[in-house]
């Protein structure tokens, strides 16, 4: 597909702040090599791997694991892992992001069928209705001329209620989600953080438990009474393994496509002729999301992977023993890999970024956030003739952890004459 031209650049925070202060230049990841050491805003030494080629294939490598008790407990003793992360680590144990072959495959198995293209389209539906009735809502706050906040009435609603209702969840209670979630993504640093980020974890444990018991005396057609029915069936998840999981499709499920959601917008407005482009050709929504996806994808490191053996990245070897954190956005803005990173294309005709990780640990939750994402911006596009930014677009506030998004976009909306 030719290139629709009309570059958007990322603006410097964005793309030099990979981990909210960590020293790592995206945008000149073939000049510093594959990999270095690096400190991540967590406190984590780490090694950082940042080039597209040696991250693609660290993300497959079985030399690199997610669990090694004696590796952790080593850096911790060290000083290379604050001893609460390796605790945060210990606790979640068995989850999927914490767990490798053959463990890690019995979980997955579990959700995976839930979340396969197939499953998903059945979902569009749904995801359309809620669009629909968000954008209506918008509309109507919008005709006075007055800006509203794109990320709370749009981005946030859409995969809240989606995930909600995939696992049974009822939405009424989306406010406390909202509060653990944001403790458990952001509240990373030290001191009064670590208080918050245990507290959010254990509510989010009790309500699941609780949770579980409601759906084991009254199972309906959803994600959590399938995993109790397998567990209490005989299947080998475990009760802590059970919460555990729930706790991450929650977390994981709607945090990072509220940021694709609001990051993406914010993309096409500042690419008018790209912008123009999608709404000429809706066809094209497919593409321009994949290179939302690649340009600002919500995601900066993969979890934390540990060496079993020396390992080779192109001129470096990573001795055993070490962790390593594998740069997503920084392989998707490689400019070995991608020509003019920094250009927002949505015709960019070789995009196979890394967004959603690689292998066994590949985003389980893929199809539904592209859907949702597709869904939300088309929805848009379909009720509003323009939108533009209320704001200068320097005082737009962004949250930085590992995964990054806007904190609000106040927009000015003008509906489509019908
Ligand atoms: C734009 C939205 C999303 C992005 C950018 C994203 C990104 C990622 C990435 C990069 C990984 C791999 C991490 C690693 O290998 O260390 C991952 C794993 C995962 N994601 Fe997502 N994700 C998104 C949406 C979702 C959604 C909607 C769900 C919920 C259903 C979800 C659930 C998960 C789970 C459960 C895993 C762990 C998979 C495993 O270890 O087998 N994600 N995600």
């Amino acid at each position: 597909m030719q290139s629709t031209g009309d570059p958007a650049r990322v603006p410097a925070p964005l793309a030099t702040d990979l981990d909210g202060g960590c020293p790592v230049d995206v945008g000149e990841t073939n000049g510093v090599g594959p990999a270095r050491r690096g400190r991540l805003t967590s406190g984590i030494e780490a090694w950082l791997v940042t080039r597209y080629d040696e991250v693609d294939a660290a993300l497959v490598d079985p030399r690199l694991v997610l669990s090694a008790p004696d590796v952790e407990a080593e850096l911790v003793a060290r000083g290379e892992l604050p001893r609460r992360f390796a605790g945060q680590l210990q606790r979640a144990r068995r989850s999927l992001l914490s767990t490798d072959p053959p463990e890690h495959t019995r979980l997955r198995r579990l959700v995976a069928s839930s979340f396969t293209a197939r499953r998903v389209d059945a979902l569009r539906p749904r995801a359309e209705q809620v669009c629909e009735d968000l954008a209506l809502a918008l509309g109507k706050e919008s005709a006075s001329g007055d800006a509203v906040d794109l990320v709370d009435s749009y981005a946030l609603p859409l995969p809240v209620v989606m995930i909600c209702e995939l696992l049974g969840v009822p939405t009424e209670d989306r406010e406390d989600f909202r509060k653990w979630t944001n403790a458990i993504v952001f509240d990373q640093g030290d001191g009064p953080a670590v208080a918050r980020y245990q507290a959010a974890s254990a509510s989010l444990d009790d309500y699941f438990g609780a949770l579980v018991e409601r759906k084991r005396d009254h199972p309906a057609d959803d994600l959590t009474s399938a995993l109790v029915a397998a567990h209490d069936g005989g299947s080998s998840l475990d009760a802590a393994e059970l919460r555990t999981m729930l706790a991450l499709l929650l977390v994981a499920g709607h945090e990072t496509t509220v940021n694709l959601i609001g990051s993406s917008v914010l993309t096409l407005l500042r690419s008018p002729r790209q912008f123009a482009a999608l709404r000429a050709h809706p066809e094209l929504m497919a593409d321009a999301v994949e290179e939302c996806l690649r340009h600002v994808g919500p995601v900066g490191f993969s979890s934390l992977r540990f060496t079993t053996a020396d390992l080779e990245l192109g001129e470096v070897t990573i001795p055993a023993g070490q962790a390593v954190a594998l740069g997503l956005w920084a392989a998707d803005h490689d400019r070995g890999r991608f020509p003019d990173p920094a250009e927002f294309d949505i015709g960019r005709p070789d995009n196979r970024h890394l967004a959603f990780g690689r292998g066994a640990h590949f985003c389980v939750g893929a199809n539904l956030a592209r859907m949702e994402a597709q869904v939300a911006v088309h929805t848009l596009l379909r009720h509003f003739d323009d939108v533009s930014l209320a704001v200068p677009e320097n005082e737009l506030r962004w949250r930085m952890a590992n995964t990054r998004g806007l904190v609000e976009l106040p927009v000015r909306l003008t509906a489509t004459i019908p």
